[in-house]
This record gives C-alpha cells, structure tokens and sequence, in this order.
C-alpha cells in the first residue's frame, strides 16, 4: 500500500536554507500521523503540505529534492500573500470560529474564500505534478484547511481511493448553514470516499448537514453522491500510550519542579493560545477557588503554560492581553513574597519538560470552551504510571467521550470548576487511582495505531465495495435473456432503483422528476398482468406524490432494465 498524507503543515518546518535547518513542526495532528505510520510499519508514504512562511518559489524548488528524497515530504509552494488570506483569513477567521461553535467572532469575507479555493487548487496541482496517483494509492487528506482538495481530487482520478479526516468539530446544521459557502464545502467533501470524525456528535452533525444543505440522506452512515458510494464515520484520535506511559529521562525534571515550587501542591494548564480553550474562565475559576477556601493560599499553585500560535490574527493578541491581565491581578491580590499564585509561561515545551509537568502535577486542567479531541487530557492520563493526579475536562472536549472518568465539567460555569479543582485537590488516593486505571485500560486499547489502522482499513473496504457497484453496460446477449425470462414469467416482481437510475442523480431530491416517458412505462408495466412494479429509493415513503416509493434501499438492484425506448424492447 502507497500512503500519501496531504495536510496544511508538514512534519518538518524549513527554518533556514543556508545552511539548511529543518525543525519538527508543532501540533497533535503532526505527531499523532508520524506516529501512526511509524507504529503501523507503513514503507511506502509521502507527505504533501504547506513548504513555509519563509520560502519563496525558487527556494522551494531548491529544497524539494532533499524533502522528497531525504523525509519523504513534498512542499507545496503557495505565494506569501495568498497564504495569509488563505490561514489567517478563510481558516483561522471564517472556519475555525463557526465549527466550534462560535458564530459570532466568524467573519465572511469573498477575497479569503478565494484565497481558500486557490490554495486547494495549489495543493491539488502540487500533488498531481509530482506524484502517482495509482490504483494502490491511498490519499489521506487532514483537517479543516482543504475541505475541498476531495472533490477536486476526484475530478482528476474517478477511481482514486481518497480518504478525509477532520480533526476539529463539526458544528450542528444550524450553525453550519450561516457560511456563505456551506454547499461548496460540502460538494468538496463528498469527494472523498471516506469522511472521518473523532466524536458520534461530529458525524450526526455533518450527516445532519448534508440532509439540510444538500438534501442527501444516508443508511447507517453511507451515501450515494453523483453516483457513487461513499462512507461517514466516526474515529476517535488516540495517542502514543507507549510513549507516554513508559517515558525514560524525566525523573529529574519531575522533582526539580517539584523542589522549585517547595513542594506545593500543582495544578496544571498547558494549551495553544486559543479562545477555544477557555484559559480565561480557568483563572476566574482559579481566583474563585482562593478567594472561597482561605486555608489553601499558599499551599497551591497553578501553573499555567500558554503555547504561542496564530499570532496574525487580532482576536488571538487580544485574548493574550486579557489572560496576562488577569494572571497580574490574581498574583497581587493574593500573592505574597513566599508565593505567587500563578506561574504563566507564554512558549512551547518540549515532550520531556510536557510529560515532567504531567508527572509533577496533582490537577490537570482542560477545560475548553470546545475543542475537537484534545490529546493533552489523553496524554495526562497515560503519563500517571504511579497512578496519580487528577483530570479536570470540560465536557465539550472530544475526549470527554472516553475519558468519563475524569472530573467532567462544564466550562462556563465558574462556580463549577472552581468546586471541580477543590474536589481534585482534595480526592482521596484510592479514588484517584481507580479513576486513572480505567481510563488508562481504554486508552491503550484505542490508541493511535488502532485509530489509522482503523480508518485506513475502513477506506480500503468502502473503496472496494463502491467499485464493485458499479452499473455494469446490459450487453445484447443479457438483454435478450432477460426479455425471454421476462415473457415467460408466470409471476414477476419488479424491483426498480430510482434515483441515479429511473431518473438522474440531481442536487436536491425535489428536482429528480421521472419524465413522462418513465411515467408511461411505468404504468404500462403497472398494468400487466400478474406483474408487481417496486420503485426502491432510499427517501422517505411518500416523499414524492407522483410516484409510488419502495421502503428499503438495495444499491443492488441497479440494471438499467428501463431507458430510452423501453416501450418497444418490452414489446
Ligand atoms: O486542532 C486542529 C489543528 O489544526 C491541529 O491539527 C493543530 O495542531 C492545531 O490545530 C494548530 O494548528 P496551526 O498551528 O497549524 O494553526
């Protein structure tokens, strides 16, 4: 199997060209990939993404070479400006706000969406100038960046095996429909041939929206789109747990951040800058928690790490400014020269200093606003081999699917949280250990080589499955046999397929009219004697006056018995 993985970013960032600097990129899905086709033994990949903020055309050229043959990775270059538009504007304005839920920071803007239809175009020259797409390529495109590289993908390559997968929410119809672009999306979607989300929630969501925008409906999660069979599925993303779980070399780390803070009970926050991830409502519930339980100043400290991202865009620069705001006013209200309250760090860490804080601390928070999966709630868990320490997750988090175990909460509500980090502070150790284990039997279980295994082995199968019902042409031979058994029936049952068959596939159902030619056939047919007509559609019954509905759906039953001139055939 040949695996080519298409996301925004690639694994490796070029930091500088002279000399040549290649850095690992950030992010939970970078890791969760590489790991996966490391994991799963997969030989033959290469990965296709953005070549950088730093590199001009030529740069580019220059550096493909030693990407492709040296990290199997194939930079797509995409001009400075149209970058901009495309990232900071139609992804990180337009999408990222309105699939988690919050229409209202959304802004829609033409020239961005342009920017967004020009860089899946990019990426889809990219990839066709480079690589093969053959009949053992599996193409596994990532995230909300190039939803619609599916459809143009299948434009190009009918019969390619290509395979999506969202790593953030899929808000419900009713917020999806506010996007000026919502069909166009969706159309790029249908291109694939297998639509993957972490959470059940996501997937009703998305097949909620189909149904709305596009009139499509489905049958336990697959659906016929311009002709062929597609699959919508749920995978929730797992993680390393080997890795996190069994971790050499951090010891040291541990205890010295534990001496560091003279051995004070810590509570723990790491995330991206973002509004998603409710740092804000931490620290009020933080600041709650002091000013309600006097006896625990001094002896607790949160600490409170803050990953640099999407510093272009003024929402996130506005939400750094009111985060440190708050942590300089908890730290003078309650602080002392023996303690400071909040500990705030604005810079990435590396997996040793991240698992050293997960092992030194007795609370984590996570505690979004919403957030597609969140892996540091996962990666929390599997660190505590000693089988302590306290999850605190909101309940808009995907995570909070499997890990109900933790101390689930809702986000918003501070009073809630602020009970929640005193209840962890204060669990007993048994408790806390029976919580963990359970969470931690599941987690191994589903991790993230089950998890890619999982979708690329559901893309293989529908993939064949589509192939296989394939109309296949009547020959004459076929034909006759078919009119012989047909008049010489002593009863007949006639099963007819309607939508793609009787009448072509349309965009919204009401427009897929029989004409009056089928019409006539049909009650020709109708009228013959010992002779039962089934229409089979995979609608709802009645949905349709004009003809009578069937009430299951068998893609089976697609021979094009009735066409143009049926009336004469049948004699
Ligand atoms: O959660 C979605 C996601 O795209 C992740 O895959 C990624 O780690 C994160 O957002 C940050 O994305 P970026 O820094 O590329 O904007």
């Amino acid at each position: 199997m040949r695996l080519v993985v298409i996301a925004n970013r690639l694994p490796i960032t070029v930091k500088s060209l002279d000399p040549v600097k290649l850095e690992r990129s950030p992010g939970g899905l970078v890791s969760g990939i590489e790991t996966f086709i490391k994991k799963a033994r997969i030989s033959d990949w290469v990965w296709m993404g953005w070549g950088g903020s730093n590199l001009r055309k030529k740069d580019v050229q220059k550096i493909k070479e030693l990407l492709l043959n040296k990290h199997r990775c194939l930079p797509a270059y995409v001009p400075e400006k149209i970058m901009n538009k495309f990232y900071n504007g139609f992804c990180n304005r337009t999408l990222w706000p309105l699939f988690h839920s919050m229409p209202t920071l959304a802004t829609y803007e033409k020239s961005t969406w342009e920017s967004y239809i020009e860089v899946n175009r990019i990426f889809l020259k990219t990839l066709l100038e480079n690589l093969e797409v053959g009949k053992e390529t599996h193409i596994w495109i990532h995230d909300y960046h190039l939803m619609l590289l599916p459809g143009m993908l299948r434009e190009v390559h009918p019969e390619a095996k290509i395979g999506f997968f969202l790593h953030i929410p899929f808000p419900p119809p009713e917020i999806y429909a506010q996007l000026p672009w919502r069909r166009e999306i969706l159309e790029g979607l249908l291109g694939a041939d297998l639509i993957g989300f972490h959470t059940y929630e996501y997937t009703i969501n998305f097949l909620r929206s189909l149904s709305r925008v596009l009139g499509i409906e489905h049958s336990m999660g697959e659906l016929v789109y311009l002709d062929r069979l597609l699959k919508v599925d749920t995978f929730p993303m797992g993680i390393d747990f080997e890795l996190f779980n069994s971790i050499k070399g951090v010891s040291k780390k541990t205890k010295a951040i534990k001496q560091a803070l003279g051995n004070k009970k810590i509570v723990f926050s790491v995330d991206r800058l973002d509004y998603t991830k409710g740092i804000y409502n931490r620290l009020l519930a933080f600041e709650d928690f002091l000013r309600r339980r006097e006896d625990w100043r001094g002896k607790v400290v949160l600490i409170l790490n803050v990953v640099p991202s999407r510093e272009g865009v003024e929402q996130y620069q506005s939400m750094k400014r009111q985060i440190e705001e708050k942590v300089a006013q908890i730290n003078g209200t309650f602080g002392s020269v023996e303690w400071v309250p909040v500990l705030y760090h604005y810079k990435s860490l590396s997996v040793e200093d991240l698992v050293a804080h997960y092992k030194a601390s007795d609370v984590l928070l996570v505690t979004p606003i919403k957030d597609g999966m969140n892996l540091i709630a996962k990666e929390f868990v599997a660190s505590r081999r000693d089988l302590r320490g306290v999850l605190v997750l909101s309940e808009f988090a995907g995570s909070s699917r499997e890990l109900g175990e933790a101390l689930v909460v809702n986000p918003n509500s501070v009073e809630e949280l602020s009970k929640a980090i005193e209840l962890a502070l204060e669990m007993p150790p048994e408790e806390q250990e029976s919580r963990l284990r359970i969470m931690q039997d599941r987690l191994k279980r589903y991790d993230v080589l089950k998890w890619g295994s999982e979708f690329l082995e559901t893309l293989k199968g529908i993939a064949s499955k589509r192939d296989t019902l394939k109309t296949k042409e009547l020959g004459d031979r076929l034909s006759r046999k078919l009119k012989d058994m047909f008049r010489s029936a002593k009863s007949r049952l006639l099963l007819v397929d309607y939508d793609g068959t009787l009448v072509p596939l349309a965009k919204r159902p009401q427009l897929a009219v029989p004409t009056q030619e089928i019409k006539d056939i049909l009650y020709l047919l109708g009228m013959l004697e010992n002779t039962q007509v089934v229409l089979i559609s995979g609608r709802k019954k009645g949905a349709a006056a004009s003809v009578v509905w069937g009430s299951t759906y068998n893609p089976c039953c697609r021979a094009r018995l009735l066409g143009k001139g049926a009336k004469e055939r049948l004699g």
